[in-house]
């Protein structure tokens, strides 16, 4: 089935068709800017302009960077703090008169990836999905089931989140290397280990496909490897979701 996934970013709304027999992305990929100003009618407008754009009708699944639950966002890290408390599901049914399911986004990404990535994956009992862009979002899998909502980026280490101190965004804007930033990530990952004694990490965004220049000053016992889908599974992970629930 073809079904339009969204992904809501700290920085951009994308939104492509999916296939989700296959995961593959069947369209372009539309991208609208976005950033803590914009308010949620503005971004529901974009969505409303991808729909227009790619000639949809039909289901969508939407991942939002925060705590969702039957559709309303409860929390808003990196986005406009109206957010919180808004029915966004309901909102694009109102403005698309389509359909929606919404997730948070880490969960649509590890979803994905957990579907359509490595099959390590499903070899392993407990999983723990990381996904870095403005935040760090988690997805923790066991036995193959999805514990939703999980929010792992917020740990506090010392004085600060774990997504405040290692994000990707954090990266960037302190211009750290590869060896200065996968220092400070690796306090994050020994303390996941610590507390959930995964089987696997599995390291999703853009950041993971330069895993190679940085894998090595990890200290954790537990297995990590890079995501398959990359920066594609939040959009993926959705369009699958909506399929699942709407279908
Ligand atoms: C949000 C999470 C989200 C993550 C990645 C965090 O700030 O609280 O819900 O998954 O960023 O976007």
């Amino acid at each position: 089935m073809i079904v339009l996934g969204i992904d809501i970013g700290g920085s951009a709304t994308k939104g492509a068709l999916v296939d989700t027999e296959t995961g593959q992305l069947v369209s372009e990929r539309i991208r609208h800017k976005s950033d803590k100003s914009k308010k949620p009618k503005e971004i529901v407008k974009d969505i409303h302009k991808i729909v227009k754009e790619l000639n949809y009708n039909g289901i969508i699944g939407a991942g939002f960077p925060g705590i969702v639950k039957n559709g309303v966002i409860g929390t808003s890290a990196n986005l406009h703090k109206d957010w919180i408390g808004a029915n966004l599901a309901k909102m694009i049914e109102d403005e698309t008169g389509n359909k929606a399911f919404i997730l948070n986004d880490a969960d649509a990404a590890g979803l994905a990836e957990f579907r359509f990535g490595s099959e390590e994956a499903h070899k392993a009992n407990v999983v723990l999905f990381l996904t870095l862009g403005t935040g760090i979002g988690s997805a923790l899998f066991v036995e193959g089931k999805m514990l939703q909502n999980t929010e792992l980026g917020h740990l506090l280490l010392g004085k600060y989140e774990v997504e405040e101190h290692a994000s990707a965004a954090v990266k960037t804007r302190e211009k750290l290397t590869w060896k200065q930033w996968a220092e400070r990530f690796n306090e994050g990952l020994k303390m996941y280990e610590y507390l959930f004694s995964p089987d696997l990490f599995i390291l999703g965004g853009g950041i993971s496909s330069h895993f190679d220049e940085y894998s090595n000053y990890f200290t954790i016992k537990t297995k990590i490897i890079p995501a398959k889908l990359q920066n594609l599974a939040g959009i993926v992970g959705a369009a699958v979701a909506a399929q699942e629930k709407l279908q």
